[in-house]
C-alpha cells in the first residue's frame, strides 16, 4: 500500500511507520522539517509541501496526524489560531489534493481526540455522544468535518478520536515521568476527573486495523477499555515506579497557570471504545497496570 502520512515524526506518527514498514508499505511523510524525517520515520520518503503531490501521483491511502501540540501552556489568541491552522486549514489543503488526484485515495484516517467530548465529568461517552463546546471539543469537531468532506469524494474516512497515548517515547509519560521518579507526583485539583488512555502498542494496531479492513468508517474512539480518574492513575503510575504520591496541585493554582487550557487537566473523558470493541479489536493493553509495567 502507498501511504502519505501527515504528522508522520511525531509520536505516533513514528511508531505507525514502524509498523506500517514492516508490513511492506510505502510511506511518504509530509514534514516541515523533511531533512529529519529519514532518522525518526526509517525508510519512507519525505515531502516538504503538498505542492509536491502532483494530480499524477497515487497514493492509496492518506493518514492525517499533524497539529501544534495543544498541551503546551496558555491558550492566546495566537496559539489557538496556530492549534486551529495547523489541523483545520492543513486537512482542508489535504481534501483540496484529494480531490485534484487523477487517481483518488480510497481511504482517509484523520486525527481528533476524545476532548472532542469535552469534559464529559461522570458521563461514559461512545461515539455518538454529542460534542463539547469548550476550545478543545470544537478544534476537533472542526478538525473532523474539515476530513470528512473526503468523503464526497469517494474515500471512506476514519476518526481517530485518540485517547491520551501512553508511550516511552514522549506524550504524557514522558512529561510525568521526571516528578514522579523524584517522589513528586501529584494529582490535579481533585483527582476526581476521567483520564481515557492507550498505550501506544495499541493505539497503532488499532490504525492498522483501520486502514487495512475495508468495513470501517466515522468515528472511533481509540482508547482502552478501563480510564482511570486523576488520582488513580497519579496512586499507580507512582506504585509502579515505587515512589510515594501524596502531593496536589490545587486546581486555582492549575487555573492561574493555563488559564482556559486547564480544562486539560483539570476536566476529562470517561470514554468507551464502543466501536472497537464491537469490531472485535482485541487490546493488548487493557488495564492500566499492565500497560505501566510494559513500558517502564
Ligand atoms: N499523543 C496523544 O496523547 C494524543 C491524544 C489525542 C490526540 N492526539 C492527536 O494526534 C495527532 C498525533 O499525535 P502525536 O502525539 O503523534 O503528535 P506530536 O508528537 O506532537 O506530532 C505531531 C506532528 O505534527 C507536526 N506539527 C507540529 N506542529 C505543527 C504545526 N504548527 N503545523 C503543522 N504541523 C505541525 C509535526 O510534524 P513536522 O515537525 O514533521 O512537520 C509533529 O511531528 C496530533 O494532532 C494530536 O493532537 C494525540
Amino acid at each position: 500500500m502507498n501511504i502519505l502520512l501527515t504528522g508522520g515524526t511525531g509520536l505516533i506518527g513514528r511508531a505507525l511507520c514502524r509498523a506500517l514498514l514492516e508490513r511492506g508499505c510505502q510511506i511518504t511523510v509530509l514534514s516541515r522539517r523533511p531533512a529529519t524525517v529519514a532518522e525518526r520515520c526509517g525508510a519512507v520518503r519525505a515531502m516538504a509541501s503538498l505542492e509536491q503531490w502532483r494530480p499524477g501521483d497515487r497514493y492509496d491511502a492518506v493518514i492525517n496526524l499533524a497539529g501544534a501540540p495543544i498541551v503546551s501552556g496558555r491558550w492566546s489568541a495566537r496559539r489557538k489560531r496556530v492549534l486551529w491552522d495547523s489541523r483545520i486549514a492543513s486537512t482542508e489543503q489535504l481534501v483540496e489534493k484529494i480531490a485534484a488526484a487523477e487517481t483518488r485515495p480510497k481511504v482517509l484516517l484523520s486525527g481528533s481526540a476524545v476532548g472532542f467530548y469535552g469534559d464529559s465529568g461522570e458521563r461514559q461517552v461512545t461515539e455518538d455522544a454529542p460534542p463539547g463546546d469548550d476550545f478543545g471539543a470544537r478544534l476537533c469537531e472542526a478538525w473532523e468535518q474539515a476530513a470528512r468532506r473526503a468523503e464526497d469524494l469517494g474515500a471512506r474516512v476514519c476518526l481517530l478520536r485518540t485517547g491520551l497515548v501512553l508511550s516511552r517515547a514522549g506524550g504524557l509519560l514522558a512529561r510525568m515521568l521526571p516528578p514522579f521518579r523524584l517522589g513528586l507526583g501529584a494529582r490535579l485539583g481533585d483527582g476526581s476527573q476521567w483520564m481515557s488512555w492507550i498505550h501506544i502498542d495499541d493505539q497503532v494496531a488499532m490504525m492498522v486495523k483501520l486502514l487495512f479492513e475495508d468495513a470501517h468508517h466515522g468515528a472511533y474512539n481509540l482508547c482502552a477499555p478501563e480510564p482511570v480518574r486523576n488520582t488513580d492513575f497519579t496512586a499507580r503510575l507512582a506504585a509502579a515506579l515505587h515512589r510515594p504520591a501524596v502531593l496536589f496541585a490545587p486546581a486555582p493554582v492549575i487555573h492561574a497557570a493555563l488559564g482556559e487550557a486547564a480544562c486539560l487537566l483539570l476536566g476529562g473523558q470517561r470514554a468507551a471504545p464502543a466501536r472497537m470493541t464491537a469490531a472485535d479489536y482485541r487490546f493488548r493493553h487493557a488495564a492500566l497496570d499492565g500497560a505501566l509495567r510494559q513500558l517502564l
